[in-house]
Parts: structure tokens; C-alpha cells; sequence
């Protein structure tokens, strides 16, 4: 039987990752599928046992089920507890689940991509919410002199950044308290999805700085519109999708696929 990954979401039908999954299979010489299933809001655990009866030898899982992903596994990645959240599911061979967190990881390396330089540098992360906390761990790690986590409810943030102040200098608060200027600015908030900019300050982007939105589209987000005429350089989500894809694909194959040519085709199939 062909091994068996897919992408569990819901909704999950424009769900990128099957193309993507389809060309590192292809590019590797992997036999193998990837599909996208949806998955009851309430039935995450039963498909997921079903997928796995059938041949299912992982999965990636996004949103909502990220939180039901953690709590059904065996063994959890450092990254992935730290993140209270699993991207990744893997079968083991003695039929175990293991769960990992591939996001961060793929914001660090599409930073790096980019020639985005974080150590020493000051860095902004907007919103506090579960995909901002996939990220905070693989960001400290790159040594950045601090890491400010601003949030429309500003508790969110300022526990947030208590839960990561072991692993670098982290401090969280409101939007109005944020004082630039920044070398990056990373915007976790959902708040692209709905078209909405976090009510930010004036003067945020230090001289060259980078502006990086989490989320991506057939259109650069109201967040890249409103930083691009601040002279700030911008990068979408795209580039750290495909990278979290490489990451976890990595983990079930042991092959690490080329994403270049991968990131040339997804761009193409937004149309801009
Ligand atoms: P995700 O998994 O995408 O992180 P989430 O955990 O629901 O989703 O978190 C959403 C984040 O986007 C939160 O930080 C949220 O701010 P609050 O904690 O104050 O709710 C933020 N967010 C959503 N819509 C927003 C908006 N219009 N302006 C600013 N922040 C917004």
C-alpha cells in the first residue's frame, strides 16, 4: 500500500498543501499521497484514527484542530509542548503518534531565505493568540536582542512573553505602549483574514526593516499596504507555508525537499 499523508482542516478546500506536498514527492522521488480531508469540528480524533486504519502514515493539521492534534499524541517535540500546539502528526513504527510543530521553524527559515537578519536585531510580533505562540521559541533561538509581543488584549501578551522569558528577552503588552523603531515586525493576528489593521503606532520600521505577514493572498495583506509606504520591505506567509511544509516533510520521509522552485509556483497560482 502507497503511504498515505494528508492535511486535516476545516474548512480545508483551498488548502495549498497538497500541491506543494505533491511537488516535494515528485521532486524526491517518494511514492506517496497527499490529500486534503475535512474533518467534523467535533470529529477530529475519529478521522484522524480513520485515516490511520487506511494506510495514513502522517498528517499535517491546521486550523482548528491544532489544540486536538497536541492532546491526542504519545509523544510530544520539545518545540510542539512549548507551542501547546502540533502541526505535524507522525506514525510510528510501533504505531505510536508523535507530534511536532514545523511553523516557527518555517518563519525562521523563510527569514533566512530572504537574507532577513534577526540576531541582534529588534523584533516586533503582533497579536498573542496559538499562532504566535508556534512561533516565539524558533524566533529566540536565532538570539535577537528583544522580542516585543504587542496584542490587542494586552494580558494575552504580557503572559505570553512570561512563558518564553527563559529562552531570550521578551516582554509583552498593549498596542499603544509599543515604541519603535523595529528591525522586523511579524504580524501574527488574525486580523488580515478579516481585512483589519491592529490599531499600531506611528514610526514602528527602523531604516531598511522588514515587514512580515504571517498571512498571505491573492493580494498583499492590509497590514503590507499600510507598511509598504513606511519604506519598510515586505514578505508574506507563502514563503513560510512552504517552509513548514519542507520541515514536516522532512519528518516523515528523512528527505529534505528543494523549496525554490515550489515558492515560483505557488506565487504563480495566487496570480500576482
Ligand atoms: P490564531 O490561531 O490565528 O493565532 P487566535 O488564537 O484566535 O488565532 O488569535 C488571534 C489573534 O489575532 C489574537 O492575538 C487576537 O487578538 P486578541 O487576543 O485581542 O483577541 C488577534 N486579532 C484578531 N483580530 C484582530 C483585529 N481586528 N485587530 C487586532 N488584533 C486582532
Amino acid at each position: 500500500m502507497t503511504d498515505r499523508y494528508c492535511v486535516f482542516g476545516n474548512p480545508i478546500k483551498h488548502s495549498k498543501s497538497p500541491l506543494i506536498h505533491g511537488e516535494f514527492a515528485s521532486q524526491t522521488q517518494q511514492a506517496m499521497t497527499y490529500t486534503a480531508e475535512l474533518a467534523p469540528v467535533e470529529g477530529f480524533a475519529d478521522a484522524w484514527r480513520a485515516f490511520v486504519a487506511h494506510g495514513g502514515r502522517g498528517a499535517n493539521v491546521t486550523v482548528p484542530f491544532k489544540s486536538d492534534a497536541f492532546a491526542l499524541c504519545d509523544t510530544l517535540s520539545q518545540r510542539a509542548k512549548r507551542a501547546q500546539a502540533v502541526n505535524t502528526l507522525i506514525v510510528g513504527g510501533n504505531g505510536r503518534i508523535y507530534g511536532d510543530t514545523t511553523d516557527g521553524v518555517g518563519l525562521v527559515r523563510d527569514l533566512a531565505y530572504h537574507r532577513v537578519a534577526l540576531a541582534g536585531k529588534r523584533v516586533l510580533v503582533l497579536g498573542a493568540g496559538g499562532a504566535v505562540r508556534g512561533i516565539l521559541e524558533p524566533l529566540l533561538a536565532e538570539n535577537p536582542r528583544e522580542v516585543v509581543v504587542a496584542n490587542r488584549t494586552a494580558d494575552k501578551a504580557e503572559q505570553l512573553a512570561e512563558a518564553f522569558a527563559d529562552l531570550g528577552s521578551i516582554q509583552g503588552g498593549g498596542f499603544v505602549s509599543v515604541e519603535g523603531p523595529f528591525d522586523v515586525v511579524i504580524n501574527g493576528t488574525s486580523a488580515s483574514l478579516s481585512g483589519e489593521l491592529p490599531p499600531l503606532p506611528e514610526a514602528l520600521f527602523a531604516e531598511g526593516a522588514w515587514a512580515y505577514d504571517m498571512m498571505y493572498g491573492s493580494e498583499p495583506t492590509v497590514f503590507l499596504q499600510w507598511a509598504g509606504p513606511q519604506g519598510a520591505k515586505l514578505l508574506d506567509g507563502l514563503g513560510m507555508l512552504v517552509e513548514q511544509a519542507a520541515e514536516s516533510f522532512f519528518l516523515w520521509r528523512n528527505v529534505r525537499p528543494e523549496t525554490a522552485s515550489v515558492r515560483t509556483l505557488l506565487r504563480q497560482s495566487l496570480n500576482y
